[in-house]
């Protein structure tokens, strides 16, 4: 496959040409789905459920971040890579944000950041997108403050909050958001938001009308064991095979049936007599 170029985002939502992302944390992961036709990677800050075992996001670290995006990055040189930035690492100045954004691209060459939140995080997305990084949005829910939004819930259910994002989906394009990744709201809110705006609609969770759809790689192929949101479905049980694997290697270990010869150094060898 061809890398995507950042003029391919509106191309693709112009032409009417889907795409698809998943998540990557590491170096075979990435190079797994470097091997498929999906076009996007993220190394999403989901890395500290998912990686660290913890319960959200927010205590996931920028040096978290560089250490999984940099093998990301050399894992799928042929797939477009999104850089997400932490909870904590925008919230407390434009300068901040950018010094952030700035330290990911440079010590990670990823294509791309993230960050979350609406018309109040305008400022930090012009001043990031001023500085030369492109920047691309997440709105709907948002896990990094989902406490404040009252937990893990579907977004836009209401008319006013319909409304709040497509207001905040026009208002990142004009910031200068190239791709807006939209969670967990009604399919009709999806359709709305993306109709709304020229920039293509990354939606999780946010049916079918979108731009491009996006999973939690663990999720999808069932290797996560916690936990599955309504909007995942899992393409393969990839958890099973591989506990299925494990218990047939402990198996024949038991069993004196591993290794065979196949599996191991043959060459006839005059040991001394020593003991
Ligand atoms: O961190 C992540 O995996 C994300 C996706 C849910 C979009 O932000
Ligand atoms: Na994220």
């Amino acid at each position: 496959k061809k890398k995507m170029t950042i003029s391919d985002f509106k191309k693709f939502k112009q032409e009417g040409k889907k795409f698809s992302f998943v998540t990557a944390y590491d170096y075979t992961t990435a190079s797994i789905v470097n091997d498929s036709e999906v076009e996007i990677i993220l190394v999403g800050d989901s890395l500290g459920m998912i990686m660290l075992g913890y319960k959200g996001t927010e205590s996931v670290t920028m040096d978290d971040m560089v250490h999984h995006i940099r093998p990301v990055v050399k894992g799928a040189p042929d797939t477009w890579i999104i850089g997400d930035m932490p909870f904590g690492s925008y919230n407390v100045s434009d300068e901040e944000a950018v010094r952030n954004a700035n330290r990911l691209i440079k010590e990670t060459n990823c294509d791309c950041i993230k960050l979350e939140g609406g018309i109040e995080m305008l400022s930090r997305i012009q001043a990031i997108a001023k500085a030369g990084i492109n920047v691309m949005g997440h709105i709907g829910l948002t896990p990094q403050t989902a406490s404040a939004l009252g937990g893990f819930k579907v977004q836009g259910g209401t008319p006013e909050s319909a409304k709040k994002l497509i207001e905040d989906a026009i208002a990142l394009e004009k910031a200068g958001c190239f791709a807006i990744v939209l969670e967990c709201v009604p399919s009709v809110v999806g359709k709305a938001v993306t109709e709304a705006v020229s920039v293509p609609i990354l939606g999780i969770g946010a049916g079918l009308h979108v731009d491009c759809q996006v999973l939690v790689t663990q999720d999808m192929l069932g290797m996560y064991g916690d936990f599955k949101p309504k909007f995942v479905k899992q393409y393969a049980q990839l958890r099973k095979v591989m506990v299925d694997a494990l218990n047939e290697f402990h198996q024949e270990t038991l069993d004196g049936q591993f290794p065979t010869p196949e599996y191991c150094f043959n060459k006839e060898v005059d040991i001394p007599k020593l003991y």
